[in-house]
C-alpha cells in the first residue's frame, strides 16, 4: 500500500484526483475502495477508455488520454496502485 501511495504521487494522479483533501477537488477518490471492486479498480488502469465509456456521462477531462501518454505504469506499479486505491475506504 505504501508503494502504491508512492506510485500515485510519482504518476501525479493528484493533478486530477483528490485524496484526503490533497490534490484536485474535481475528482475525489476518497472511498473509492468501498465503491469499486478490485477488478474494476484495475480496469481503470488497464482499460481506462472503456471505464470512461461506461460512466453515465463522459467526463470533460479524459483520464484515458492522459494514460495513453503515461505508459510507464508497469505491472508492478499497477498492482501497487490497485492495493492503494482499495485501501481508500
Ligand atoms: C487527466 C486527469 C486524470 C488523471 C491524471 C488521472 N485520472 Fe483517474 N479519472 C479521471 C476522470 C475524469 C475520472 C472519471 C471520474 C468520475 O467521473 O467520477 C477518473 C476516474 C478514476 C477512477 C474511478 C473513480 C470512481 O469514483 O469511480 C480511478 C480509480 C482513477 N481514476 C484512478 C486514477 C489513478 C490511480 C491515476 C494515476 C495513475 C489517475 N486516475 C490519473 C481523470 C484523471
Amino acid at each position: 500500500m505504501e508503494s502504491g501511495r508512492k506510485a500515485y504521487e510519482a504518476r501525479k494522479c493528484g493533478t486530477c484526483h483528490m485524496v484526503a483533501g490533497k490534490g484536485n477537488i474535481r475528482f475525489p477518490l476518497d472511498g473509492v475502495g468501498g465503491r469499486l471492486s478490485l477488478a474494476d479498480l484495475r480496469r481503470w488502469l488497464t482499460d481506462t477508455a472503456e471505464m470512461e465509456g461506461a460512466l453515465p456521462r463522459l467526463p470533460a477531462v479524459r483520464m484515458s488520454e492522459w494514460m495513453a501518454t503515461n505508459r510507464r505504469i508497469n505491472a508492478r506499479d499497477r498492482d501497487a496502485l490497485v492495493a492503494y486505491l482499495a485501501s481508500l475506504k
